[in-house]
């Protein structure tokens, strides 16, 4: 039999984490039962996890997500007429890291495996680079989606297998926290094995990360694919939260060293009628403040195909009345878009293209303030990025 109680993880710490204990038979029948107890989180970065998560939480901030795969960064350089090779990939990150000012709106940036052991060409880590602009270094550490045999064409993510060893790795390199991504479907469903596997692969994936001094975030993408109504994408929503904390709970996640990555709670991209801003907030704010803790830091949306806009008006509704959270943005497309296109892969562009990324940044740096006003966007940053069927 198993049961629970509390333990404190160390003299100068005041965080206290479940414990539990396991009664055990011996197999010989005559012998008395034995008690094994065992902390569940490694007592020495549990202080260190609360801090980094309250950092990228921090007011008037976000993180900055260029976590793209090799494939889908090739995707983007081949927007603008370049070819997927490294070099390139690193020209890319080096002008978007070296942004001079960016840790004033940015608190945290996730790259891929290969962006975190590279350097600028003159041999500066970029973990450095982020470094001295007081940004938190992160790794994407899931290994991508995959079909999920036994349901409705839905699928899972990879990346538990070995997933320890990796994060003790990119802990040594200079990342802080983690990310995951997994993704639910309105249309297949969802069915009941697809929402299961999908909380119970971030809670693992969460367990581990938190065990190797990384602040997990907790990510299942509701994608926006289908002609379903808000209240639909809502009502999904709110199972899979559920299940999520759920099984965080289960794998004994330390909540305030967390941030999540939720989708905004809008219609399905095909349906008949957009959403203003303000429904928008109103439903997913509803659908967060039933389901998480307060003891979570921060929730950090992604822009799942929003325009650049779009995403930083939905973000201001949010912050239009206090939270019980710091309620940011960890966008990619939405950050990145307009970078792309100032810069078109020429040297004499750099500068425009950071100046744009400040821009966005320093949009949605207000809109976490509640303070955005969309008056002097340009076209551009108006357009949908809404590709169906997106993988990361
Ligand atoms: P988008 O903001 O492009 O949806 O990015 C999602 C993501 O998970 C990036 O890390």
């Amino acid at each position: 039999m198993a049961t629970s109680s509390l333990v404190k993880l160390n003299a100068a710490s005041s965080q206290w984490i479940g414990q539990h204990s396991f009664s055990q038979r011996s197999v010989s029948s005559s012998s008395p039962t034995r008690r094994v107890s065992f902390p569940l989180v490694r007592a020495s970065y549990v202080d260190e996890l609360v801090n980094t998560a309250k950092t990228i939480a921090s007011p008037g901030r976000g993180i900055l997500a260029i976590d793209e795969s090799n494939a889908t960064c090739g995707k983007r350089l081949a927007s603008i007429g370049l070819d997927n090779t490294e070099v390139n990939r690193q020209a890319y990150r080096q002008l978007l890291l070296t942004t001079p000012g960016l840790g004033e709106c940015i608190s945290g940036v996730i790259m891929f495996e290969e962006t975190l052991y590279q350097s600028t060409t003159d041999g500066k880590k970029f973990v450095e680079c982020l470094r001295d602009e007081n940004i938190v270094p992160g790794i994407k550490v899931d290994k991508g989606l995959s079909p999920l045999p036994g349901s409705n064409n839905e699928s899972w993510c990879q990346g538990l297998d070995g997933l320890a060893s990796r994060s003790a790795e990119y802990y040594k390199h200079g990342a802080r926290f983690a990310k995951w991504r997994t993704v639910v479907s309105v249309p297949c469903g969802p069915s009941a094995l697809a929402v299961k596997e999908a909380a119970w692969g971030l809670a693992r994936y969460a367990a581990v990360s938190q065990e190797n001094g990384l602040v997990p975030i907790v990510e299942p993408e509701i994608l926006l694919d289908g002609d379903h109504p808000i209240e639909r994408t809502l009502e999904v929503a709110q199972r899979v939260w559920a299940e999520v904390f759920y099984y965080l709970a289960e794998n004994n996640i330390v909540l305030e060293g967390i941030l999540l990555k939720p989708s905004m709670v809008t219609p399905g991209a095909e349906h008949k009628e957009k959403a203003s801003p303000e429904i928008i907030a109103k439903h997913t704010l509803q659908m967060l403040k039933r389901r998480v803790p307060p003891a979570v830091p921060g929730i950090m949306f992604l822009s799942g195909g929003q325009s650049e806009v779009e995403a930083t008006l939905n973000l201001n509704a949010m912050n239009q009345s206090p939270n019980p959270w710091h309620v940011s943005f960890s966008y990619a497309r939405a950050l990145q878009n307009s970078v792309l296109k100032a810069w078109q892969g020429r040297p004499e562009n750099i500068e425009a293209a950071q100046k744009s990324l400040l821009v966005r940044a320093k949009a949605n740096s207000l809109a976490q303030l509640g303070r955005y006003s969309a008056q002097g966007e340009n076209e551009d940053a108006k357009k949908g990025m809404f590709v169906k069927g997106y993988t990361y």
